[in-house]
Parts: C-alpha cells; sequence; structure tokens
C-alpha cells in the first residue's frame, strides 16, 4: 500500500498532467488578481509565487500534501525540543540561539536559554572588546581576523560579514576554509602576526582541513612572535572546549555551543562570532531578531500564508510534480553573492538523501541541485540556458527596494533587470511575434524562416520572488531563517531527516587511508586500478 504522502504526490501529478499546456500568463487573464492571491508576507518580506504555474487548485492539492506529511505535528516536534534528528539521536534547536523573547526552550527537561544567553554574553564583551582594542594582539589593537572552519563552520559567517559589508566597522575579516595551502597562505600574506586575531571555528574541532590550517597559522604565528603569542592571538568557537584547550587556546577565549545545533544552522551560535567582531554586538542581535521573527512566523501563521511552507511547496511542485531537477537562487544583490553557495550547503546537506527515517528506500525525488550566481552577471553567462535551453530551471529572485549603498541610477537599473528577468521567463515570446519583429524590420521571408526559431523563448518558465525594504542584519536574519525553514518541511513531507550528513563521510574516510600513499609511505595495493594508476601517476610528476 502507498502512504498518503505519496499517493497524493500522484494526484498532484494527475493534476498536472491535465493541466500539462496551461500557460501561466493565461492564469493573469484569468484572474486580474492574481498577485495578491499568490503572494504572501512575513515580516519586511514579500514573496511573490504568482509566475509560477500554480492554480488555485495546485495550492489546495499541495497545502493537502503538507497535512498529509504532519508538517504541523512535526514542526511542534521540532520546537519543542524532541530528538528528531534521528540518526545522531539529537533535538534540533537552533531557533533558541535566536530566541529574543524571555519564554524558555527546553531539550531534555532543562531550560537552555540561560546557556545560550551566558555565551551570547561572553561573545560580545569580547567581540567588543576586540573592536575596542581592550583586547589586543602583541602590536596593539587588532587589524583583521583570519576564521579558519569549513563548510557550516565557514559558509555562514562568510556568507553574513560579505552580506552586511556596509555595517562592517570592526577589523579586516578573513575566511580560510581550504585544506589547499594556498587558502591560508593567500590570507598570511595580508596579515601582520602583531595585530592579527585567528579564530579557529570548528563544532567538532577534529575536522582534518580546520586543524590543519589552524596548526599552519599557530606555526607562523609562533615563528614571528613565540609560542606566548598563542594565548593572546587565538581564540575558538567549538562544542569541544575540551579539544580547544589542549590546542592552547585560553578559555575565556573558547565559545561554546551544543549538538543540538547543526553545523549548517550554527550561525546563529558562537560561529557567528566573526560577524559579531566585524558588525558589533548590537547589529548581530538585530540579525538575530529578524530570524526570531520568521520562527513565529513559521510556528504561527497558517499553512496558505506561511511562507517556509509556501516556498517548500512551490519547490515540492517544481521538483516532484513538474520533475525539474536544479533550483537557481539569484540574488539581485551583489551584497548577497556568497548567499547562493550558503544555501547549497543548507538545502544540499540536508535534503540530499534517499533512505527516509524508517531505513526505507524514499519512493520519490528528494533535495534538487541549488546553484546561482548574482544578478546582473549571470544574465551574461547562464541565463541563455535558462530562458531557451531544454531544461526548465525555477529560479528565486531576491531583490531590495533600496539599495544597501545608493549610487545614481545603479539600483534602479539593477531592480528593472530582475523584474524584466522574471516576466520574460513568464511570458516569453511565440515564433509568430518575432517573425514579425523581423518583418517589421525588414528582413526578407527566407531569412525570417532561419532565424524565427533561435528568437522564440518558450515561456511558462518559473519564478518565484523575494522583495524586502533593504539588506540590513534584520533583513538578512529573515532571509536565512525563511530558507532554513523550507528545507526543513520539504524534510517533513519527503520523510527524510534533515539534520544529519553521513553522506560526507565515505570520503573523508577515504582521504584518510589514501594520505599515506599519496605521501609515498604505503603502496596503494589493492585498490581500483584507476586510483593505482593516478597514483602511481602523481609520484611520477614530483619525482
Ligand atoms: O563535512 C561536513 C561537515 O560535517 C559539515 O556538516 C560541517 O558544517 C563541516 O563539516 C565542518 O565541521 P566542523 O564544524 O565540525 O569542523
Amino acid at each position: 500500500m502507498i502512504d498518503t504522502t505519496t499517493a497524493q504526490l500522484e494526484k498532484l501529478v494527475t493534476h498536472h498532467r491535465v493541466n500539462e499546456n496551461r500557460q501561466t500568463l493565461s492564469l493573469f487573464d484569468e484572474n486580474s488578481d492574481r498577485f495578491s492571491l499568490f503572494s504572501a508576507h512575513c515580516g519586511d518580506i514579500v514573496f511573490d509565487y504568482s509566475k509560477c504555474n500554480v492554480s488555485s487548485e495546485t495550492m489546495g492539492l499541495l497545502l493537502e500534501l503538507a497535512t498529509k506529511a504532519k508538517v504541523s505535528g512535526k514542526r511542534q516536534a521540532m520546537f519543542a525540543g524532541e530528538p528528531i534528528n534521528s540518526t545522531e539521536n539529537r533535538a534540533v534547536q537552533h531557533m533558541a540561539l535566536r530566541n529574543m523573547s524571555d519564554a524558555p526552550v527546553m531539550i531534555d527537561g532543562k531550560d537552555v536559554m540561560p546557556d545560550i544567553l551566558a555565551v551570547r554574553k561572553d561573545m560580545a564583551r569580547f567581540a567588543e572588546a576586540v573592536r575596542s582594542g581592550k583586547v589586543a594582539g602583541k602590536g596593539g589593537k587588532f587589524t583583521d581576523i583570519v576564521n579558519i572552519g569549513i563548510g557550516g563552520s565557514d559558509l555562514g559567517p562568510v556568507m553574513a560579514t560579505a552580506a552586511l559589508g556596509p555595517f562592517h566597522d570592526g577589523p579586516n575579516t578573513h575566511f580560510v576554509s581550504n585544506v589547499d595551502g594556498a587558502d591560508i597562505l593567500e590570507v598570511l600574506k595580508k596579515v601582520n602576526p602583531a595585530t592579527t586575531l585567528f579564530i579557529v571555528a570548528s563544532k567538532t574541532f577534529t575536522t582534518q582541513e580546520t586543524m590543519t590550517n589552524a596548526n599552519t597559522a599557530r606555526q607562523w604565528l609562533v615563528n614571528a612572535l613565540g609560542e606566548g603569542a598563542v594565548v593572546n592571538q587565538f581564540a575558538a568557537l567549538s562544542t569541544s572546549l575540551d579539544k580547544t584547550s589542549a590546542f592552547g587556546i585560553a578559555d575565556d577565549r573558547a565559545f561554546g555551543f551544543w549538538d543540538w545545533v547543526g553545523g549548517r544552522y550554527s550561525i546563529w551560535s558562537a560561529i557567528g562570532l566573526p560577524l559579531m567582531i566585524a558588525i558589533g554586538s548590537k547589529r548581530f542581535d538585530e540579525f538575530l531578531s529578524g530570524a526570531h521573527t520568521v520562527d513565529q512566523h513559521f510556528e504561527t501563521a497558517p499553512d496558505n500564508q506561511n511562507l517556509p511552507v509556501l516556498m517548500a511547496l512551490i519547490g515540492i511542485w517544481h521538483r516532484n510534480v513538474c520533475g525539474y531537477d536544479t533550483h537557481a537562487v539569484l540574488p539581485y544583490d551583489q551584497y548577497l553573492h556568497r548567499f547562493p553557495a550558503y544555501l547549497q550547503q543548507l538545502d544540499m546537506e540536508s535534503n540530499g538523501k534517499r533512505i527516509d527515517v524508517n531505513g526505507k528506500s524514499v519512493a520519490h525525488e528528494t533535495g534538487p541541485v541549488v546553484w546561482g550566481e548574482p544578478g546582473t552577471n549571470g544574465q551574461h553567462a547562464f541565463y541563455q540556458l535558462i530562458h531557451q535551453g531544454t531544461s526548465v530551471i525555477p529560479a528565486d529572485f531576491l531583490v531590495a527596494a533600496e539599495a544597501a549603498e545608493p549610487v545614481g541610477d545603479h539600483h534602479e537599473k539593477l531592480v528593472a533587470n530582475a523584474f524584466a528577468q522574471t516576466e520574460a521567463l513568464m511570458v516569453g515570446k511565440t515564433e509568430a511575434q518575432a517573425r514579425k519583429e523581423l518583418h517589421d524590420k525588414g528582413m526578407d521571408a527566407n531569412a525570417i524562416d532561419k532565424l524565427a526559431p533561435h528568437k522564440m523563448f518558450p515561456g511558462n518558465r518559473p519564478t518565484c520572488t523575494f522583495l524586502y525594504p533593504k539588506l540590513t542584519p534584520f533583513v538578512l536574519g529573515q532571509l536565512v531563517a525563511l530558507y532554513e525553514h523550507k528545507v526543513f518541511v520539504q524534510g517533513a513531507i519527503w520523510n527524510i531527516n534533515s539534520f544529519d550528513q553521513w553522506g560526507v563521510e565515505l570520503g573523508k574516510e577515504l582521504a584518510g587511508e589514501l594520505l599515506p600513499v599519496v605521501k609515498g609511505e604505503q603502496k596503494a595495493m589493492g585498490r581500483n586500478s584507476s586510483t593505482v594508476g593516478l597514483v602511481d601517476a602523481f609520484h611520477a610528476m614530483r619525482k
């Protein structure tokens, strides 16, 4: 017997088949008020999904899917601190980190808010002391902060620090993540050892890339200033505070968090310290408040007005019903240039799963490939495929009403491009229209026959638009939390655990096995001939 979610997805597939030739544009003709009907608000953000090919009947079926998949009960379980990360037996409570109310948050019968507030206070005290110069390096006030971390211990701070560039009034921040030595080398070339603070960010404090970079940075600092500098110029962010002190980091420079904070959900925790140092603790609190607003909305708004639920359902429509494999995120906001990379980890590490919470293979597709680049750059690179390629690529457009830093009429031009793209993708251009245009330009019939097919656009390509007043810390907090909860809702519907990441382990294990082989300390015995051949060729090239 198929489960109710699969049965409902099948209903949606039938509905899609019946409406296969439906044009989104004609839905606007049928209902002149389509924008009001198919858009919703949360906090400062307007979410317009009216340019997706959905009708009221489609949305009804999708909302029924959310009900049948018991999204509401699963959401309650998450907010109640139940161990919904079943393969690691952990609660999922990143919302507690941005709980700006006085309400307690219980995990395992304990209110976790006092610990959270204590760490946040310590972080703020340290961040403000670094910003003011009260906490300084051997050469005086810190001019540079180097955050060493990877994945969730890097992408969140990198993305948010870039996004909030106009609010950055603290020391310069640099981020080192890759085990490729070039990453740390290029940063070390730019900074002065006597005025640089290193922050080692790692939930586990065992990640190969981070520990390798941290040791290289440590050695570089010791070479320049002596062993004594480590205690003064290193800080750590981790759940493993025993390991941070073994590294030589002073206890009052080690900021903790907890195993119920997933790495890719950790920007709200101590992992946010480089951001806090960059923009100040008050603005960091505004960032948390933005996310808290979304948490409250997500917990209480009815499904048909609930932005994360609507975002998730539109995504499911595209992925499971229409069969679109990828999802583009296109910020028309240069400051959000790392947002697509951030969302790649959030979405693909969370929902890139093929086994459900009961250990069975899922009966449907799960997370799409998420990718993107800021507009308008993407327009001159890959939009050709989005407009005229054989794959349909649903896309999110993110647009600010006001520029974070206004320059002439740049912002109006940027916004005109964003709106134009969503319209062009939906409306398209028929061959008849293309022919008429060419004819009006005086082209002869023969040339029109040749060129017209290339000038037509199929249209009907779905986009959602997020419009926000301006990219402030508060708005950024809202945007990130919206996507986090979207990922949760989709995972709930697909019945997968969005909070583990076993898929990253095998590669790590094999890298560990291959390291002595690559170093020439062991032979690549018993491995496949491709790996053996590559290892041999590698050694031959280095001779
Ligand atoms: O390899 C994946 C991962 O475990 C991510 O989930 C995590 O964000 C990243 O590695 C870094 O882990 P850590 O913070 O423990 O160094």
